[in-house]
């Protein structure tokens, strides 16, 4: 693999983010409280670390299922055509459900993805995003809930990738070209 020709900034420290999913997992778990058991979908593969820390943090009855839907490719400018290549392996007519995404940058992914699951029938469809780019929204659409809002940076880090790379850092990231 070729070297970087970028360099990562923090912008979210791992214990701020730690410290933002137990707040948001409280409330949560308020919503949901009495559900019989709360299907959390991640929309892979951005938020596989964002959904294993925070459906630790819920004190509920879960299902855990994945999507993957794809807007990206490797580009850094989205396609504004979502497919998806990975779809539910349960059923959620008539059940509770919240979708995990990592960041909802121009809204298309999310967009898609509600239309199709709602089409399903759940008895509630919630959502949550880690990170947020308001500035770079398309599609009129907002999590539940948001971890954190964030400028037009390239983040990377946390389950974001830059090319397939650097998912597995602990942290959020800016990319700054070298
Ligand atoms: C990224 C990210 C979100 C989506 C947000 O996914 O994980 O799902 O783009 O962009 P949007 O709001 O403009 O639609 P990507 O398609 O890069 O796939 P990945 O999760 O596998 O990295």
């Amino acid at each position: 693999m070729s070297p970087r020709d970028y360099e990562i900034d923090e912008l979210i420290s791992a214990k701020r983010i730690a410290a933002r999913i137990e707040g948001l997992s409280r409330e949560i778990c308020d919503t949901f409280a009495g559900t019989d058991q709360l299907v959390v979908v991640g929309l892979l593969r951005g938020s596989f670390v964002f959904i294993a820390d925070l459906v630790r943090e819920l004190d509920l009855p879960v299902e855990v299922d994945f999507l993957e839907a794809s807007s990206y490719g490797d580009a850094m400018e989205s396609r504004r055509e979502v497919r998806i290549l990975k779809d539910l392996s349960g059923e959620i007519g008539g059940r509770d459900v919240l979708v995990v995404e990592d960041i909802v940058d121009t809204g298309f992914t999310l967009h898609h993805v509600l239309g199709l699951l709602r089409s399903r029938g759940p008895a509630r469809l919630e959502t949550i995003a880690l990170l947020d780019k308001p500035s770079r929204r398309e599609v009129d659409i907002k999590a539940t809930w948001t971890g954190f809002e964030i400028p037009d940076e390239f983040v990377v880090g946390y389950g974001i990738d830059y090319a397939q790379r650097d998912r597995n850092l602990p942290y959020i990231g800016t990319v700054r070209f070298t």
